[in-house]
């Protein structure tokens, strides 16, 4: 793919993608190299970190943050260059992995099975205040946080920076039609002759809420990527194979197909709410997406955020070095009276008029085999979800 056949589309962020995939006559040497080296074991959300430098999804970085990237980030929500960034993007070591590396040597990165992964070159060992990270990023230091509870228990005391050579993507043996790199989707847009996209985020099974989203936002643009993320989840969200199914049907018999593509997104979930809208929103840009989607309370949970206050955070940037256009919505729910999907912005109704659900109550519908109403989830999502709700109690009881 040339720089010229992408010119329609936007540019990746900092403007261009940086791919750390090895590539080229040099790459089997290097993993021989790689074999030689000391050895670092990654967490699922840094295996999923990596997948996406090596892929481009996360220019303009290319590796691990270092300390004056870390803190700038933290601090200011820009890379140390200014460049709007919002989430660290951290490997974390302890003090006995540390021992065995050094600052200005390379070390593999491998997964948990001892597969070699990547090289890094570390040009940083460095350590970090956890507390501070919670309270700037997380807005918070409760530990039942699901982000918060990641950093305090599962990140380990020193983080190391560094670029990285991604040598092997991790070996995925799901969804493999969807996995789509940055270079995919852009390549993809381009066939389809779109110009302007929108990106939609999501980690929970599609209902008539997104499904109003996506087709009010498609009704300007040209096509719509769904991206549903299927990194790392919290335990108690539903597992993306069943998300991917409820998408996949739903596309089927409500989308015109030639307007959407679906796609997995590996990026895990940090439940940051309005910070993660902005790296949302930038990863997009780099898988080519003009404009991005969001709702209410975005990758919010429990009453961490306000319902809005994933919109109120692109304030702190300008239009032009974000580059991709945030497309707000409301609350939408199913209006009776109305007679159709509509939010307090183009409904007069009243809250008795209006189908809202919370996730406790349709998740206590469908364990029980109830099918939610039609004006709140499509009956064929449902049933995936009822069907899976089945076997799940078969396999606990
Ligand atoms: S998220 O963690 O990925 O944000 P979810 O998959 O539920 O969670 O949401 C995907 C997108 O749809 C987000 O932009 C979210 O704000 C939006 N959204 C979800 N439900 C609604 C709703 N009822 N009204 C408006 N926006 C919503």
């Amino acid at each position: 793919m040339t720089e010229k056949s992408l010119a329609n589309l936007i540019p990746p962020h900092g403007g261009t993608l940086r791919k750390r995939l090895a590539a080229g006559p040099n790459a089997p040497e290097l993993k021989k190299y790689a074999q030689s080296l000391p050895r670092l074991e990654l967490t699922p959300r840094e295996i999923s970190d990596l997948e996406m430098l090596g892929d481009g999804a996360l220019s303009p970085l290319e590796g691990f943050m270092t300390r004056a990237d870390y803190l700038s980030v933290v601090d200011t929500m820009r890379l140390g260059s200014g460049l709007p960034w919002t989430i660290p993007i951290t490997l974390s070591v302890s003090k006995g992995e540390a021992q065995k590396i050094s600052e200005g040597k390379d070390a593999a990165l491998a997964d948990s099975d001892g597969k070699v992964l990547a090289v890094m070159r570390v040009s940083e060992i460095f350590a970090y205040d956890k507390e501070h990270e919670a309270k700037e990023v997380y807005r918070t230091t409760h530990e039942i946080h699901p982000g918060v509870d990641h950093l305090f228990r599962w990140m380990k005391e020193l983080l190391i920076g560094g670029s990285v050579t991604v040598l092997l993507n991790p070996p995925h043996a799901d969804f493999l039609q969807y996995r789509l790199t940055p270079e995919d989707t852009r390549r993809v847009f381009q066939e389809k002759g779109w110009k302007r996209i929108v990106g939609f985020q999501t980690r929970n099974p599609i209902h008539r809420a997104h499904e109003y989203l996506q087709k009010a936002a498609l009704e300007v643009v040209d096509g719509l990527l769904i991206h549903p993320i299927v990194g790392a989840t919290k335990s108690d969200d539903i597992p993306a194979e069943v998300r991917m199914k409820c998408y996949e049907s739903l596309i089927g018999g409500y989308f015109p197909k030639d307007r959407v593509v679906l796609a997995v997104n590996p990026a895990a979930m940090r439940y940051a709410g309005p910070r993660e809208a902005i790296f949302h929103a930038i990863i997009r840009k780099n898988y080519g997406c003009s404009h991005f989607i969001v709702g209410r309370d975005h990758a919010g949970v429990g009453n961490y955020y306000g319902t809005y206050d994933a919109h109120k955070i692109f304030d702190e940037f300008t239009p032009a070095e974000l580059g991709i256009t945030p497309l707000f919505f409301d609350h939408a729910f199913f209006c009776k009276p109305c007679e159709g999907m509509a939010t307090a912005k183009t409904c007069p109704h009243g809250n008795e008029d209006h189908v809202i659900l919370s996730g406790t109550a349709v998740r206590q519908m469908l364990s029980e085999g109830k099918v939610p109403p039609q004006e709140f989830t499509r009956p064929e999502v449902a049933k995936i979800l009822i069907d899976w709700m089945k076997t799940k109690t078969a396999v606990t009881a």
